[in-house]
This record gives structure tokens, sequence and C-alpha cells, in this order.
């Protein structure tokens, strides 16, 4: 199977380029830029990502960052991605940034987006790997703090091709950022938002109905309504879910438990994605070989897996069609 997956086309839908900073790399920018950080060695960092809950990673999460500086940080930070991507025959990524988790630290909102849209834009030159950049909004924050990233990036939104919404779920129900989201819809960006991952079930229904999301991000937990799987299948709604990821943060306690099954079973557009993959352990073809093992899926399944990939993407239907079409070729 893990040949197959191998060489699949495939794209990526949930992805946190922040979360894509591996230690050795971490370390190299912490240097050049004289942050100290609080481990002596990249061992000893590694040692450190052990989470029993979301929030556990995402304390680390934003101390990682810290380093991120200045453009060549974050053009360097992309460019490794997207290397990482080439070697798991991913064709196409949708990738979102946290221009708060920035723009706090003092650094300028033009420094982090010119930094990753180079390193996007070299990256397809050398692989010929196309992006989108999803702007990702920190719900713990107020929906103001959200308004007012949105007035900074108004030079660049022709740059994204949605917005998201991400960090602790629980207590920052999709309602909170109703009104930015619609203003975002007015914008022409296309909507996502993490809903489901630890919150209930009624946050991904919110997401639906209150605010009129295009994909949700991991939805795990809409398992648990049947009518609200109904919903997401009446509208072929795309779930980003991220194996790796859900095991890591103890959204599942055993592979086995990942909703990746169901959710085909179910006839749910569902994804599998690498979300953190510097903090969760691995990328994009290890999160496939990680949920067919622990599932037992089947060739047809791996196979539906990497089809919803691009129909999922926000890609337009003639580009869709044609890796579809390369897909269904593939044996
Ligand atoms: N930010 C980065 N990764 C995240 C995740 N899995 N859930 C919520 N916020 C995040
Ligand atoms: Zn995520």
């Amino acid at each position: 199977m893990n040949e197959r997956i191998a060489s699949l086309p495939k794209a990526e839908l949930h992805l946190h380029l922040e979360g894509s900073l591996e230690p050795e790399l971490l370390f190299r920018i912490a240097q050049r830029n004289d942050i100290s950080i609080p481990f002596s060695s990249v061992d000893e960092l590694r040692q450190a990502y052990r989470f029993s809950n979301l929030q556990e990673f995402l304390d680390i999460y934003y101390q990682g960052m810290n380093v991120l500086q200045t453009e060549q940080d974050f053009y360097d930070l992309t460019t490794a991605y997207v290397d990482r991507c080439a070697a798991d025959n991913v064709r196409h990524v949708e990738v979102f940034f946290d221009p708060q988790g920035h723009t706090a630290r003092g650094i300028a909102f033009e420094t982090v987006v010119k930094g990753i849209v180079s390193g996007l834009k070299d990256g397809e030159a050398r692989h010929g790997i196309s992006s989108g950049l999803i702007m990702s909004f920190l719900r713990h924050l107020s929906e103001a703090d959200g308004f007012e990233v949105l007035r900074q990036a108004e030079p660049w939104l022709g740059q994204f091709v949605g917005v998201g919404l991400d960090s602790s779920e629980l207590g920052h129900p999709p309602i909170k950022f109703s009104r930015l989201f619609t203003e975002c819809r007015n914008q022409g960006l296309k909507l996502s938002m993490h809903a489901g991952e630890e919150g209930p079930a009624d946050y991904v229904r919110e997401a639906l109905y209150e605010i009129g999301v295009d994909r949700i991000d991991h939805g795990n937990r809409a398992l648990e309504d049947p009518e609200l799987v109904d919903e997401i299948k009446r509208r072929n709604l795309c779930l980003t879910v991220c194996p790796l990821s859900n095991l890591a943060l103890k959204v599942v306690s055993h592979m086995s438990e990942s909703p990746v099954h169901r959710m085909l079973e179910a006839g749910l557009a569902v994804t599998v994605n690498s979300d953190d993959p510097a903090y969760f352990g691995g990328y994009m073809n290890a999160n496939y070989q990680a949920v067919a093992d622990g599932l037992s899926l089947t060739s047809a399944h791996i196979r539906q897996l990497a089809i919803n990939s691009f129909t999922g993407s926000f890609l337009d239907d003639e580009t869709k069609m044609s890796f579809v079409n390369e897909i269904e070729k593939h044996d």
C-alpha cells in the first residue's frame, strides 16, 4: 500500500505553515535572529512534543513560531514545506497561516505575507506544486481583533483564496465570528473553519447553518449527529481530517478510532491531511499510511481519499477534473 500512496497525486487542504516548522529549522532561525529558546538541543525540543489536548499543543506551537521574524524566515519555512510536499507527490496545497500570531509580536503583516507568497511561488517553479493561501483568524481572540487583521490584509486580499478559523476551539463557537466571516464572504473569499475537533457537533452545525462555510476542518464530532451528517453530504462539503494530529492531541485514543473510514462509508467527502506535521510526526504520506494501517483501508478507499483531496479543493472545476482523471487512470 505504501507505494500506491506514494505514487498517487494528492492535494493537501489542511496545513498550518507554522506547524511545519521542524525543530532543526527552528533552531537555525533562532540562532540567526539571536533568540534564545528554553531547549538546549533539537532532541530536547522534540521530547517536549507530547500533548494531552489541543491547548497543550497550542502553547508550544505559539512559542515555536516566535523565532519567525524576517521575510527570509517565512520564505525558508514555506520552502521547506513545499519541498517536503514534492517528496510525497503532493501536487496542490491550500495552506493556513496565522497572521495574528506574528503581528501581535510586532512583525509586520507584509513581512509575513511576502515571505510566504514568494516561497509558494518559487516552490511552484521548482516542483510544479500549485497553491492557495488561507488567512486564518485566531478564535481565542475577539472578533474585533479579526476585523483589525482583515483591515491590515486589505492590500493582500488578492493573494488569498480564503479565510479560516483556528486555535482553542472550546468556548469559542463559530457564531462569535459571524459578522467577520460575512464580510470575508463579501470580499470574495472562501470560508473554512475548524469545527468538531474538540468542540461539539453543534459547532459544526453552526459553521454550516450560521456561517455557510465552504469547507470544514476536522469535523470529527459531526458524526455524533446523523441529521448533520446528511446535511454535510447534501451540500457535498469537504471535511479535512488529520489522522496523526487527532492521535497526538488525543482526539482519538487509537488510530482504529479515526473517523476516516466511517466518513468514507457514509459517503462524506473526507480528506487526509497533516495539520502540523513538525509536531505530530508525519507529512501527507505518513498520514495516509497511518489510516490505511489503522483502519485496514482498501486501495479503493485510498483512491477515493486522493480524489476527494482535489474535488474538495478551491481549484477550478477543469483543473479538479484533470487531477481526478489522472487518479482514475492510475493503477
Ligand atoms: N492551529 C494549528 N493547528 C491547529 C489545530 N489542529 N486546531 C486548532 N488550531 C490549530
Ligand atoms: Zn488545523
